[in-house]
């Protein structure tokens, strides 16, 4: 599953999907950049995102906020103070500590205990006691010095590698229990808080630190009073947003799975203080058919019920896909309660309540957020997309399966050769086309040999144009999954590929 992981990443670099981000001076830490391709599929999976939020609910309209927002509006949402260190949870205790801090108190345990060592020698052998000698000497002593130098050094490497899972291993393999519990029931170590900051305004002034948001939806919570009352909007009602969000994560890993600069796709649902865990339940099951319609497979995805919740939700799950490094969140469904607008009232000082006709009462709504990374859902239909099969002849194909609605070029066609008006006549079919769909001239190499191409960036449909064409206005298409040809005529064409790219 690595091997086929590598595979996917090199096949996305090689077909213009995903490069890394500064690639000529060796890339980026977490940071990558869409190519021709990849930008291609990245708008076609927001635009299918969009479309079933906003076109299709009545009650749901989109925006688009700025990235720079009020410094206090992370105060208020908590990310100041709690999107910080990493965390470990006692699942006994439920309390919450910082990993570091727990493994520097096991460190200066081992430095009581040579300490104490030290001590009773001292007493023992008064004035002619030789502390260095001791220290380098005594059983014990050595014992635990050698003990303290080896987590030090993992330790300092762990932190250096932002590597969370050896900081839980450190605590496992140290037995270091809950001060209150006194049990070792640990979650894994999260890394909150990983907001970058930047300075607005002139230095002389004095300059406001600014964040870059870490999510899109506060930008959502701060506009919907503007929003409700301009758009005249009705709880329940919702406000969808898709946009860039940035994260200093400290565990970089698996390609485009965790960046530092990501995209997300966020609604929230703003509802009835008491019947949050209604729509919760409606919106869960409503998203997972979302996933489900895209034909990736219905076994790929489960839910991940939440059982420790963020102190803002009172309820949550994932939606978590089949990554070839296993099931991974794709998208997450808060109940996050009142609390984002409560706090922002209490931190703006101003009324932000809502005022509900019906009840004739003013009151803050709960709201129901759905939250999906757009590059996370990327990565899982390239990696279920992605196919090497044996042919007939012996050969290997790669073919990228894409659902034919995200593709990113929908059709390519191809002249059999380079001359006697079939360019021409290619060109003419596209000129008809492409203001339906993406299409692609392709008249470099053999015919098989573009088939290859077209099937390695996921293209559904080829067209080829040949003599018998310039005759009867037929073409072969070609079909990328089961690589049958018909013959069809040009007209029929919008409407064979117009059938399978919606959804
Ligand atoms: N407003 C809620 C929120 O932001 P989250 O679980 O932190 O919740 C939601 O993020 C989604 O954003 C995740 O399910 C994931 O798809 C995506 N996401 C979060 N961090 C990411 C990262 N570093 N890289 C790529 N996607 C990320």
């Amino acid at each position: 599953q690595e091997d086929v992981f590598k595979k996917i990443v090199s096949h996305c670099k090689e077909y213009g999907y995903v490069f890394p981000s500064s690639d000529i001076y060796d890339g980026l830490g977490a940071v990558y950049d869409y190519g021709q391709m990849g930008v291609e599929l990245k708008n076609n999976i927001k635009k299918y995102w969009w479309d079933s939020m906003v076109l299709l609910h009545e009650n749901i309209v989109g925006i688009d906020s700025a990235i720079f927002m009020h410094p206090t509006i992370w105060k208020a949402s908590g990310h100041v103070d709690a999107f910080n260190d990493p965390l470990i949870d006692n699942k006994d205790s439920k309390k919450r500590y910082r990993a570091d801090v727990l493994i520097e108190d096991q460190l200066a345990k081992y430095d009581e205990k040579i300490n104490k060592e030290v001590e009773k020698a001292r007493k023992r052998f008064g004035e002619s006691f030789d502390e260095a000698q001791f220290r380098a000497t005594n059983g014990r002593v050595l014992e635990n010095q050698n003990k303290r130098d080896a987590l030090h050094e993992r330790f300092a490497k762990a932190l250096n590698d932002g590597n969370l899972e050896e900081l839980r291993q450190i605590i496992l393999d140290e037995e270091i229990v809950c001060p209150i519990s006194g049990t070792r029931n640990w979650t894994e170590v999260r890394q909150f808080n990983l907001m970058f900051s930047t300075e607005m305004g002139s230095t002389s002034d004095g300059a406001m630190k600014v964040y870059l948001r870490p999510e899109t939806a506060q930008g959502i919570f701060v506009n919907y009073l503007n929003v409700q009352k301009t758009g005249r909007m009705k709880i329940p009602f919702g406000i969808a947003q898709i946009g860039k969000a940035f994260r200093n994560e400290i565990v970089a890993r698996q390609f485009i799975f965790r960046m530092r600069e990501f995209e997300q796709m966020e609604m929230q649902f703003f509802v009835r203080p008491g019947e949050e865990l209604t729509w919760f339940q409606s919106w869960k099951e409503q998203r997972l058919k979302w996933h489900k319609a895209l034909g990736l497979g219905d076994t790929k995805y489960r839910y991940h019920d939440h059982d420790k919740l963020a102190h803002y939700a009172n309820a949550a799950t994932d939606i978590e896909f089949e990554m070839p490094f296993g099931f991974k969140e794709v998208e997450g469904i808060h109940s996050r309660t009142d609390f984002d607008l409560s706090q922002h009232e209490k931190y703006c000082g101003k009324n932000i309540k809502y005022f509900d006709p019906e009840l004739n009462e003013s009151y803050t709504p709960y709201v129901v957020e759905t939250s999906i990374g757009v590059d996370r859902m990327f990565l899982s239909i390239v990696c279920s997309s992605y196919c090497e099969e044996k042919l007939e002849n012996g050969e290997t194909r790669v073919v990228l399966r894409l659902p034919a609605a995200l593709a990113p070029v929908k059709l390519a066609v191809m002249p059999l050769v380079k001359k006697d008006g079939l360019p021409e006549k290619a060109r003419e079919i596209i000129n008809q086309l492409k203001f339906q769909f993406n299409c692609q001239y392709d008249e470099k190499d053999s015919i098989g040999k573009r088939y290859r191409r077209q099937d390695a960036i996921g293209t559904p449909y080829c067209v080829t144009v040949d003599h018998q064409t310039l005759e009867d206005n037929c073409v072969t298409i070609r079909h990328r999954d089961s690589m049958e040809q018909e013959r069809v005529s040009i007209s029929e064409l919008s409407n064979i590929i117009a059938d399978k790219v919606s959804i």
